[in-house]
């Protein structure tokens, strides 16, 4: 028989499992299509975001000259950055003050983005290829269907699937670079794990060598009794 108090319990649990079943009730799915972390996709990726989303949105964590590390040619780098120094931040083209006269909300800094939305990368892909027309006729967002940012890549007056499947790449390369911008040094972290890795590794063995010779050693010694 089952008592009174941990059938309580038991209720208590029971809802503490459905829990996250209503809390994701009203959120859209994001697209979890994979995001491309090889260099030649971020780079495409940055191009883009300087070039499109540059228009509007800055990024103050990213200087000009990070994007030389990415690999960009200096010519291309000093075009972009204008009078700019190179150490200096990835400027809008447009200021926060006509921004905001325009679209009634300043475009937020896309620096950390990737990092600062549920779901980084793929909620970055869901939200740019989201925009469609909804059965009233009126442009909307599947994860933001209020946002003020209008459709950039253009994906909500697209048909021809080749055409998609084009932008979608361009959405997932953009995606790729703000995943990398929001952390940047990602790749050296991982090499120097390796170098470490490869230090323990190798001190593991000239530790085991030298207790072997140690011990061998003592155990060459008579034996006290
Ligand atoms: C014409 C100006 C404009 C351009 C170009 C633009 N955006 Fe935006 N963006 C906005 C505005 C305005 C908002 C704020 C939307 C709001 O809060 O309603 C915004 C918001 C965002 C957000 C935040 C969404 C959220 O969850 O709060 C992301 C991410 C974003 N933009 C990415 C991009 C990317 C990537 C590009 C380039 C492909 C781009 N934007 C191009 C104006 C622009």
């Amino acid at each position: 028989m089952i008592n009174h108090r941990s059938s309580k319990r038991f209720c208590l649990v029971l809802l503490l499992g459905l829990l996250p079943l209503f809390a994701n009730a009203s959120e859209e799915k994001l697209d979890e299509s994979p995001i491309p972390t090889d260099r030649a996709s971020i780079q495409r990726g940055a191009e883009e975001v300087v070039t499109t989303c540059g228009g509007c949105h800055g990024l103050k964590y990213v200087k000009y000259s990070d994007l030389l590390t990415l690999g960009f040619a200096k010519d291309k780098v000093d075009g972009w950055r204008g009078p700019l120094p190179l150490d200096a931040a990835l400027k809008p083209q447009m200021s926060a003050d006509d921004a905001t006269a325009s679209f009634g909300v300043a475009p937020p800094d896309l620096s950390l983005m990737a990092a600062a939305r549920e779901g980084g990368g793929h909620y970055l892909y869901s939200y740019l290829t989201g925009y469609h027309i909804n059965d009233k006729g009126e442009l909307t967002n599947s994860v933001f269907p209020v946002t003020r940012m209008p459709d950039v890549l253009g994906l909500s007056g697209i048909t021809d699937p080749k055409q998609r499947a084009e932008m979608e790449e361009k959405a997932k390369d953009v995606s790729a670079f703000l995943i990398w911008a929001a952390d940047p040094h990602a790749q050296e972290r991982k090499h120097l794990g390796y170098y470490v890795l490869a230090y323990v590794f190798v001190m593991t063995i000239l530790l085991f060598l030298w207790k072997k010779q140690i011990w061998h050693d003592i155990d060459r010694q008579p034996k006290i009794e």
